[in-house]
């Protein structure tokens, strides 16, 4: 073989090797369904994580985020309300030691109170859950894990979209094997 197949060959291999980007659906056919994946995820996420969330009203995204939060809460003993954000803003939680900010950008008014709020400052520290994510423009993190959530087929379904680069490929395996976790 000559040495410029070979060069060809090892680039299709380091390419053919290299994580996909995350483009992962599950289908939750019930509210418990959509609690099961977030506790799934919620042993995943360190300080400077942020999870984006979009999808209509009622499409679930505070039910996600309050069973994330609840899952990271009984981990470290804390028993608290997690009330929506979405006359606040923000809720923020200290749960052992990290963090926690659940955002809920419906009622933004201007993306300058994004600044005020401190919200690009937690998105390096905190682990983040944003509701109503499009409304940060350009403002998003890059490397954040995105999550669309839309009615099912049936009332009680959803229908989760996780989207995002490489490494979220990598965290969420677990999930997206085959055979591994059952959902729905
Ligand atoms: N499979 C499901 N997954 C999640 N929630 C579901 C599911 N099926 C039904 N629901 C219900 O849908 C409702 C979702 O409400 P939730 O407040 O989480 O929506 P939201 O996306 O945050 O809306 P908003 O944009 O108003 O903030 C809850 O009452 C929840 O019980
Ligand atoms: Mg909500």
């Amino acid at each position: 073989m000559s040495a410029k197949a070979l060069a060809v060959l090892r680039k299709t291999w380091q390419v053919a090797s290299m994580t996909p980007a995350l483009d992962h659906m599950e289908l939750a056919s019930s509210p418990e369904r959509t609690t099961r994946l977030a506790r799934l995820i919620a042993p995943m996420l360190v300080a400077g994580d942020t999870i984006l969330l979009d999808g209509p009203v009622g499409a679930g995204k505070s039910h996600f985020c309050r069973a994330l939060i609840q899952a990271r809460m009984s981990d470290v003993g804390v028993l608290e309300d997690v009330p929506s954000p979405s006359f606040t803003l923000v809720q923020a939680y200290d749960l052992g030691g990290v963090e926690f900010w659940h955002v809920d950008l419906y009622r933004l008014g201007d993306p300058q109170e994004i600044h005020e709020l401190g919200l690009d400052e937690a998105f390096t520290q905190a682990i983040c859950l944003v509701e109503w994510a499009e409304r940060l423009g350009d403002l998003r993190p890059r490397d954040a894990l995105h999550l669309t959530l839309a009615p099912g087929p049936e009332a009680d379904a959803r229908v989760l979209r996780f989207t995002g680069p490489p490494r979220w490929h990598d965290r969420l395996a677990p999930l997206i094997k085959p055979g591994q976790v059952h959902v729905r």
